[in-house]
C-alpha cells in the first residue's frame, strides 16, 4: 500500500488529503505545511472522520520533511491562491520560490516519487518542479485538465438537465483563459453533444469554462478547492490502482502536437508509472490554432520563470 504526501494543508491540499482518505486506497497520507499546527489539525480532523465514514487511511500532519520519507506520490499544493482581480500568472514570483523549495525538500527524503503539481500558474509550476527535480517526464506532471473538464461537464449537465456522469469530454491547453475545450470530442452518453445543444448555448458554455476559475474567485474572494482537491485525488487513485485512466494532464511535450520543451494540458494515460502514454488526437485546423495560441501563452510565462532563475 502506498504512502502519499500532500504539501500545503490549505484549502486544496486538505481537501485532496480528505478525499484521498475516503477512497481508502493508500496506507498513509502525510499532510505537510509550513504551518505545522494547521497540518496537524486538519490531519487529526480527517482521522476523526474515519469512524464515521469507514476508512482506514492514516493521516499525519507535520512541518517536518522527515515524515514524508519514502513517499510514492507527492501532491504539491503549497503556494498562494489568487484574489479577485489577479490572474494565475500574477502568482509566479511567490509560488516559484515555494515550489522550488518544496521539490528540493521532498527529494531529500523520497528519491523517486511521482509528483503531481497543483500550485499556480500550473503549467509553469509543473515545469519548475520537473526542472528542479531532475525526475523523468513521466513522473512530474500537473493537475488542471480534470478540473477544467469537470467544470465544462458540470455546465453541460445543468444546461441539458442530465447527470454529469453521462458527460464525457476532452479539454486541452494551458490552465488559463486560453484553454481549449473540444466540443467535437464531447459526448452525452455516447451521443455527440452537438446533437443535444444549439451552437450559441454550447459556445457560451465553452466561454464560461475558460473563465471558470475566475468566476469562483469573484464569488469567494479566493480560488476553488472542492473540485480541485478531488481532481488531484482522482489522479492519485489512477496511479495507485494502475488504472490507465485517460485524463487531460499537464505534461512535458516532446514533439506531440508539433510542440516541444513545453508543459501543456493534453490527454494522457495515467497508471502506476505516472504518464504511461501521451495521446495524440487528430485536431482540425481551428482546434490546432487554439492549442498553439494557448501554448504560446504558456511559453511566455515559462520565459518569465527562466528569467527569474537567471
Ligand atoms: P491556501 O492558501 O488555502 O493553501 C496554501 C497552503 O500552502 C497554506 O496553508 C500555506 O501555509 C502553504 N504553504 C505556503 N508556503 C509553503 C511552503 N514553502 N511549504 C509548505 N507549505 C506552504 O491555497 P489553496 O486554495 O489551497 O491553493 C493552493 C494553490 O493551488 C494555489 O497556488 C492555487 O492557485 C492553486 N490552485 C490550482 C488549481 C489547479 O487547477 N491547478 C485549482 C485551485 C487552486
Ligand atoms: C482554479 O481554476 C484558481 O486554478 C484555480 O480554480
Amino acid at each position: 500500500m502506498s504512502k502519499v504526501t500532500v504539501v500545503g494543508a490549505g484549502n486544496v491540499g486538505a481537501t485532496c488529503a480528505n478525499v484521498l482518505a475516503h477512497k481508502d486506497i493508500v496506507k498513509e497520507v502525510v499532510l505537510l505545511d509550513i504551518k505545522g499546527d494547521l497540518a496537524r489539525g486538519k490531519a487529526l480532523d480527517s482521522w476523526q472522520q474515519a469512524p464515521i465514514d469507514y476508512y482506514s487511511t492514516s493521516l499525519k500532519g507535520t512541518e517536518d520533511y522527515k515524515d514524508t520519507a519514502n513517499s510514492d506520490i507527492v501532491v504539491i499544493t503549497a503556494g498562494i491562491p489568487r484574489k479577485p482581480g489577479m490572474s494565475r500568472d500574477d502568482l509566479i514570483s511567490t509560488n516559484a520560490k515555494i515550489v522550488n523549495i518544496v521539490t528540493k525538500s521532498i527529494l531529500e527524503h523520497s528519491p523517486n516519487p511521482i509528483i503531481i503539481v497543483v500550485s499556480n500558474p500550473l503549467d509553469v509550476m509543473t515545469y519548475a518542479a520537473h526542472k528542479g527535480s531532475g525526475l523523468s517526464d513521466k513522473r512530474v506532471f500537473g493537475m488542471a485538465g480534470i478540473l477544467d473538464t469537470a467544470r465544462y461537464r458540470a455546465f453541460l449537465a445543468t444546461a441539458l438537465n442530465v447527470s454529469p456522469k453521462d458527460i464525457q469530454a476532452v479539454l486541452m491547453g494551458g490552465h488559463g483563459d486560453t484553454m481549449v475545450p473540444l466540443p467535437r470530442y464531447t459526448t452525452v452518453a455516447g451521443i455527440p453533444v452537438t446533437e443535444m445543444i444549439d451552437d450559441e448555448s454550447l459556445n457560451a458554455i465553452v466561454e464560461r469554462t475558460k473563465k471558470g476559475g475566475g468566476e469562483l474567485v469573484k464569488l469567494m474572494g479566493t480560488s476553488a478547492w472542492y473540485a480541485p482537491g478531488a481532481a488531484a485525488a482522482q489522479m492519485v487513485e489512477a496511479i495507485v490502482k494502475d488504472e490507465n485512466r485517460i485524463f487531460p494532464c499537464c505534461v512535458k511535450l516532446n514533439g506531440e502536437y508539433g510542440l516541444e520543451d513545453i508543459f501543456l494540458g493534453v490527454p494522457v494515460k495515467l497508471g502506476q508509472n505516472g504518464i504511461e502514454e501521451v495521446l495524440e488526437l487528430k485536431l482540425d485546423e481551428e482546434e490546432m490554432t487554439l492549442l498553439n495560441t494557448s501554448a504560446g501563452h504558456v511559453k511566455s510565462v515559462m520565459s518569465v520563470y527562466d528569467n527569474m532563475q537567471a
